[in-house]
């Protein structure tokens, strides 16, 4: 089989990032014996000024017929705030119908972390975040715009059917992962009570009933966070809505050793799934063959764990690993090799 894959570089360092991480891709294949065929696909801040363009129907039409997306990076500081995201990334998420995002939080060896006293044995879980719903869902909208009596509202959206297919896929997913099989829901209970009430019945209807083996652990949002700094080996797999998934994880970066290299995955385990490092499109080292690809590149790990080619994920994996040995810092600039040296390196221990 070839497999099919979309890439879109998208905006700012994210093309480059993107050809570190199909350097991987190239020596990976090569050593595993499989075939894959690339498309390049241009949704961009820069596109969108010069025609207007963001994703379209059509595009995610198009976009079904493939066995995964590698995306680099949305947003441009020339285009306002909000257009991208939704136009092109959410348009991307939602359009695919990617109602997971795998976001790994594992530090390796050798990376610095700013928690004292923790390291790889304690930094190493897996948020599952619901991926097309909560306040992502966009409904609201203003009354009275501009006047002394505006009102403005965002609801967040929670379907049984949403909740329970991302709490079926987190529990699936600490079974499959096999460490402490303990999946803790992360929500806020004591506030807000509708929303994840639901998430909470459905968490403890399913468990007991199809996913007995998993333990079954609870936590507030915020002592959540105190607990990634405090206590990060508390947590396996942790599963949450999508604003809370989108506020954690950036903390997990960072516990992790920062945005140089975190990664993860949108992902349909029924359609196509994409993937992309987990920061943005960092528009002042652009150009400048800084910025770390390690995240785009365990992007790829996911993206080959995925597809079904999990030898040659464990290999990115593990050429990450050699590869970060050497390096100093993983901060743009700072990693004492250039952004195509850090690729290099990696696919050379492929
Ligand atoms: C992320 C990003 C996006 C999000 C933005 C760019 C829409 O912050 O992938 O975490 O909020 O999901
Ligand atoms: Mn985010």
């Amino acid at each position: 089989m070839v497999y099919k894959i979309a890439v879109i570089g998208g905006d700012g360092t994210g093309p480059e990032v993107v050809a570190e991480g199909l350097k991987v891709l190239k020596a990976v294949a090569k050593k595993h014996n499989f075939e894959y065929q690339l498309e390049m696909f241009d949704f961009s801040g820069k596109r969108y000024l010069k025609t207007g363009e963001l994703v379209t129907e059509k595009d995610i039409e198009k976009l079904w017929q493939y066995e995964a997306i590698y995306l680099g990076a949305v947003g441009d500081p020339e285009v306002k705030p909000g257009i991208l995201e939704h136009g092109v990334l959410l348009k991307l998420r939602f359009g695919l119908d990617q109602y997971i995002n795998l976001r790994p939080v594992k530090l390796y060896p050798n990376v610095w972390t700013p928690v004292k006293d923790k390291g790889p044995e304690e930094i190493d879980f897996v948020v599952v975040r619901e991926n097309t719903e909560g306040l992502y869902a966009s409904t609201g909208g203003f009354l009275r715009k501009g006047t002394p009596d505006e009102i403005a509202t965002q609801v967040s959206v929670n379907t049984r059917k949403g909740v329970e297919r991302c709490l079926r896929y987190a529990f699936q997913y600490c079974q499959k992962r096999n460490k402490r099989k303990q999946l803790t829901l992360v929500g806020k209970t004591n506030v807000l009570t509708y929303a994840f009430d639901l998430w909470e019945r459905v968490f403890h209807e399913i468990g007991a009933q199809d996913y007995a083996d998993v333990k079954r652990e609870y936590a507030h949002v915020d002592a959540t966070c105190m607990w990634f700094l405090k206590n990060p080996e508390w947590f396996d797999v942790i599963v949450t809505d999508n604003m809370f998934g989108d506020i954690i994880t950036d903390l997990g970066a960072m516990i992790q050793g920062g945005m140089g290299i975190a990664a993860g995955g949108n992902i349909n385990p029924e359609g196509v799934s994409m993937f992309e490092p987990i920061g943005g499109s960092a528009p002042k080292y652009t150009g400048k063959n800084v910025i770390n690809p390690l995240a785009a590149i365990g992007a790829m790990q996911l993206l080959l764990d995925e597809i079904g080619e999990g030898k040659a994920a464990a290999d990115v994996e593990k050429a990450i690993i050699k590869t970060v040995a050497n390096m100093p810092s993983m901060a743009a600039g700072k990693m004492g090799m250039s952004t195509t040296e850090v690729g290099d390196c990696v696919a050379a221990s492929v």
